[in-house]
């Protein structure tokens, strides 16, 4: 049996070709044998996930517990960080010491950047990094990349447009990070300047081509995919940054935008969206966003039974 080269998944940094090739294999069979009438594996029985989520989820705490429950493993929940000890003032890694004897393999969602990294560094069961604030969002990315994959059969020589809040969305730097694994991949940045992606630099170190640019319209003939993200309002309200709509370009995806797009761009966010996608476009072929929603749980059943069983 094949490993993944980590044994938790805390950043997009720890993630290699094979381990992708490895995650998309197992998916791929998961979805075909669903596609089958197949509801019920046996591959995580004798396990159990704690899911904790310190910020609101749907998708990400629903897809990784149908996952779960799918394998045929349990799960146990702390949903808003509500009834933890938290909030009594216990430390992230003395909380993750403690959690990782009632289970085997962590869900975590907290809102401060590196948070997941210090709660697992005394764990000794699989953590998966769900979202640490504005910083990333790993399984996102993956299950991005894979509806990639399984529309384009491949995920080399694509020219990606990114637009929205690239300062504070944690999928940003995710996305950007497991694309630039592959030859010939373009990005092009798109955002109002208050909320431009602030880590390029690493990846013009690495010789990414990678453009910065706060006008959509003149590059969207040249996308395959367009990554479209909403504003982080809740991120920024302690900060200086503004929604100002007098000044702020406003990013509205409507059918006229997409008329002028390549007949087969992939139209993708990560969702929830608020209202940078008009929902006239739900129904076009470029709308992929549903398609992602469905392939999270097949990407998170994967990761989850491949990091337990190298976990036994
Ligand atoms: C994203 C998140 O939580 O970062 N949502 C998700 O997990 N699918 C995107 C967002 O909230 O904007």
């Amino acid at each position: 049996m094949k490993y993944l080269s980590f044994s938790g998944l805390l950043s997009s940094n720890q993630v290699k070709i094979s381990d992708i090739d490895l995650i998309f294999h197992k998916t791929d069979k998961y979805i075909s044998e669903f596609k089958q009438g197949r509801r019920k594996w046996q591959d995580c029985c004798d396990k159990i996930m704690v899911s904790l989520f310190f910020e609101p989820s749907t998708r990400t705490r629903f897809s990784f517990e149908v996952a779960m429950h799918r394998l045929g493993g349990q799960v146990i929940t702390l949903e808003q960080g509500l009834s933890s000890s938290i909030q009594k003032g216990e430390s992230l890694s003395d909380m993750g010491r403690v959690v990782s004897s009632y289970g085997d393999v962590i869900i975590m969602r907290y809102p401060e950047k590196n948070s997941v990294i210090e709660f697992a560094k005394n764990t000794n069961i699989p953590v998966i990094n769900a979202g640490d604030g504005p910083n990333e969002h790993p399984t996102q990315s993956l299950t991005d990349i894979y509806t990639i994959y399984q529309e384009r059969g491949g995920l080399e020589n694509l020219n990606i447009g990114i637009v929205g809040d690239l300062k504070y969305g944690r999928t940003i730097y995710s996305l950007i990070k497991l694309l630039s694994l592959f030859q010939g991949n373009k990005f092009t940045l798109i955002s109002d300047k208050s909320f431009k992606f602030d880590r390029v630099e690493e990846f013009q170190k690495r010789n990414i081509e990678i453009i910065q640019t706060s006008n959509l319209e003149k590059h969207i003939a040249n996308f395959d995919v367009l990554y479209v993200t909403r504003m982080q309002q809740e991120r920024f309200a302690n900060t200086n940054c503004k929604l100002d709509n007098a000044n702020q370009r406003d990013y509205k995806i409507n059918k006229k935008l997409i008329t002028a797009a390549k007949k087969d761009l992939m139209l993708m966010h990560p969702l929830p969206r608020v209202d940078e996608i008009s929902s006239e476009v739900d129904n076009l072929p470029q709308a992929k966003y549903f398609k992602q929603v469905e392939n999270a749980v097949f990407i998170r059943q994967s990761l989850v039974s491949l990091l337990t069983s190298a976990s036994k």
